[in-house]
């Protein structure tokens, strides 16, 4: 019954950064929105927001031993550019949805590739920070419905 939360590189600057694609919301009110929802329902819930790559990998590597029975993560940059986040989530084959603030599709065109798309359960973009909690609203539904 345990979530864990990513944020990429920059995610750290929301609330002033670039508004028009992502948003008044801090990384704070997003993430404790985040933990009153998985509070509520019984769920437990890890946040981490990182601008290393490593520091990425290694928490992804670290759901091997430490319960994470769903991602929710919000690759940021690092979708269009890490092979490496990429293989990190591949290996240690936990389920994952990819989240994005804006509608990467109506940005410029290397916002269009990702590389966790093709492996994720689902993709949410463009629905700002309640993207976020309809990602959870879902892990959580499918943590708790039997396969
Ligand atoms: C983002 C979209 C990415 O293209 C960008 O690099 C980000 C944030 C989003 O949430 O819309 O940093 O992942």
């Amino acid at each position: 019954r345990k979530i864990l939360v990513l944020h990429g590189p920059n995610l750290n600057l929301l609330g002033l950064r670039e508004p028009q694609h992502y948003g008044r919301d801090t990384l704070d009110d997003i993430n404790n929105r985040l933990r009153a929802q998985a509070l509520a329902a019984g769920f437990e819930l890890d946040v981490l927001q990182s601008n290393a790559e490593h520091v990425l990998i290694d928490r992804i590597h670290a759901c091997l031993s430490d319960g994470t029975a769903m991602i929710i993560i919000n690759p940021a940059a690092f979708t269009h550019t890490s092979v490496a986040v990429r293989d990190a989530i591949a290996g240690v084959k936990v389920p994952f949805i990819e989240v994005h603030l804006s509608n990467v599709h109506a940005r410029e065109p290397f916002r269009q590739h990702s590389y966790f798309s093709d492996l994720a359960v689902g993709v949410i973009c463009g629905l700002g920070a309640h993207g976020y909690e309809l990602a959870l609203a879902h892990a959580m539904q499918r943590l708790a419905t039997p396969a």
